[in-house]
């Protein structure tokens, strides 16, 4: 098989914001607690954050993570994550049936947060609380004022403010499943009042709306139109949230689920532009994608997951080799959008749906679909370029026309970066490629193996990691594989 890869340095999509390469923590399951925080660990260091997770973190340069949830923050009292950790209330979590202990709350992950060199995302719950909670977080975190909230960062021994500039107002509050769940006019109100108080307390920060929760919401389009209609002029971004799966075991049809976010980034864009118009006004809405992932693989052993426990296993989803073949289609399908996706998280980011996995008390290691992210978001910055691929496609129970190969070049100073995945089960692609003709090749960097369903373990760190491909006259993709190719200019 050929493919043909076209690409014009002078013709990019756009600027690639770094916050594309998000990622989340939410206090569910051990992401928190024997995730990024174990007191007793031999590599915990003076906060009691585990260092061994801080590296592997900082290894994927995560430029910002969304925090604290997900449908934790619904029914989440920031308060009680403050202060004098022996007063800390402990807590029913009824997002996910567990308990809260409040050990850790914005206090201490702003500082886990800098020490891991990200911002952070900061979500507020619309779902049980409202404009008022909302405005005092943002002056508790943000402000330097002689206030109430400000004051008391300070006499909790934050005398600097944490600066977070990017919130998320509420979480899925499309979904059903949601604490506090609303209607699009309900939302839509809370939403609009909400941004007018925090941007009020700080002018600074961006504020992100919720959109839809999936493109197969019910609500979807008509959600995003309400939302907009009211909030247009307070908010900078709209959500988008989307997670994947093998539910049916087809792998040729899971290998396409990019297709699905590609057109749901197309019709959100288009909806916001739509409001745009009626509105006529100059400003365009971005899209902030803050989840995103490969979630299947844990849902039954859930269900087994008692009740009221801190810190159960939840959402531990031990990703193949295929799941990091669609991570990798993802990400460049964030990156052929990132003239309008600036803000991405990969949800989430240690244990709970993780690329980073720990044993509470002992090993880490990473899952497979670590590496796609790590040579994306190590390599992927710069402009995203332009990138036509011919080559032949397949049909599948739910998409046509997948194309076999699925690829974007990203550009930086003198270095192109091309990132690929061969879907096809059987047959390696031999590459031409146009426009490249000043640049050489200087390493191919391959996942892949013969066992789609191949794992990493805490035993078996390393049965699936990336090799070195020899360069060779030859440029080849083999089959189902992604690929990392690194040009410099001649
Ligand atoms: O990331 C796991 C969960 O998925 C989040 O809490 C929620 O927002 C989404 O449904």
């Amino acid at each position: 098989m050929k493919a043909k890869i076209t690409i014009n340095t002078l013709d990019t999509i756009g600027d690639i914001d770094p916050r594309i390469y998000g990622s989340f923590i939410e206090h569910l399951g051990r992401a928190v607690y024997g995730g990024i925080y174990e007191p007793t660990h031999e590599t915990a260091d003076d906060m009691g954050f585990r260092k061994d997770v801080l590296e592997l973190v900082k290894s994927l340069n995560v430029p910002v993570v969304r925090y604290p949830g997900g449908n934790f923050v619904s029914g989440y009292n920031w308060e009680d994550g403050i202060g004098d950790r022996a007063k800390r209330p402990r807590k029913l979590e009824l997002a996910w049936n567990s308990i809260e202990t409040n050990e850790i709350g914005i206090d201490e992950f702003q500082e886990w947060a800098k020490r891991a060199g990200a911002e952070i995302n900061m979500a507020v719950n619309l779902g049980t609380r409202g404009a008022e909670d909302a405005r005092n977080l943002v002056e508790y975190c943000n402000l330097d004022t002689d206030t109430y909230y400000a004051d008391l960062r300070r006499k909790n021994g934050f005398e600097k403010p944490f600066g977070i500039k990017l919130w998320c107002l509420g979480n899925e509050m499309d979904g059903e499943w949601q604490i506090g769940h609303k209607t699009p006019q309900e939302y839509a109100r809370l939403a609009c009042e909400t941004a007018k108080l925090m941007k009020l307390t700080d002018p600074t920060i961006e504020l992100v709306a919720c959109g839809s929760s999936a493109p197969t919401m019910p609500t979807f389009g008509e959600w995003e139109r309400t939302v907009l209609r009211e909030c247009y002029d307070h908010v900078d971004y709209l959500s988008m949230h989307s997670y994947y799966g093998n539910t049916d075991d087809d792998t040729d049809d899971f290998l396409a689920s990019s297709m699905d976010m590609e057109q749901f980034i197309i019709d959100t864009a288009n909806i916001c532009d739509e409001i745009k118009a009626e509105k006529k006004s100059d400003k365009e809405i971005k899209l902030s994608f803050d989840e995103w992932n490969i979630w299947f693989h844990s849902k039954e052993q859930d269900k087994q997951v008692k009740p009221w426990q801190i810190a159960p296993p939840l959402l531990e989803d031990i990703f193949n080799v295929e799941d990091a073949l669609v991570v990798g289609c993802l990400l460049i399908t964030l990156l052929r959008h990132c003239d309008r996706v600036k803000v991405a998280c990969l949800a989430q980011l240690v244990n709970v749906i993780a690329p980073i996995m720990t044993e509470t008390g002992g090993r880490l290691w990473m899952q497979t679909i670590y590496y796609p992210f790590l040579h994306c978001s190590v390599n992927g910055r710069g402009k995203a370029l332009r990138t036509v691929c011919e080559c032949g496609t397949y049909d599948t129970k739910n998409h046509s026309n997948v194309p076999y190969v699925d690829c974007i070049a990203a550009a930086n100073g003198s270095d192109i970066t091309l990132f690929a995945v061969n879907r096809s089960a059987d047959e390696s692609c031999v590459l031409e490629l146009s426009g490249f003709e000043g640049y050489s090749l200087v390493s191919h960097t391959v996942l892949t193996d013969e066992d789609m369903k191949r794992c990493n373990s805490a035993d078996e760190p390393d049965a699936v990691s990336p090799v070195q491909q020899e360069i060779s006259g030859e440029v080849s993709l083999v089959p189902r594989s992604w690929n990392m190719l690194k040009f410099t200019v001649k």
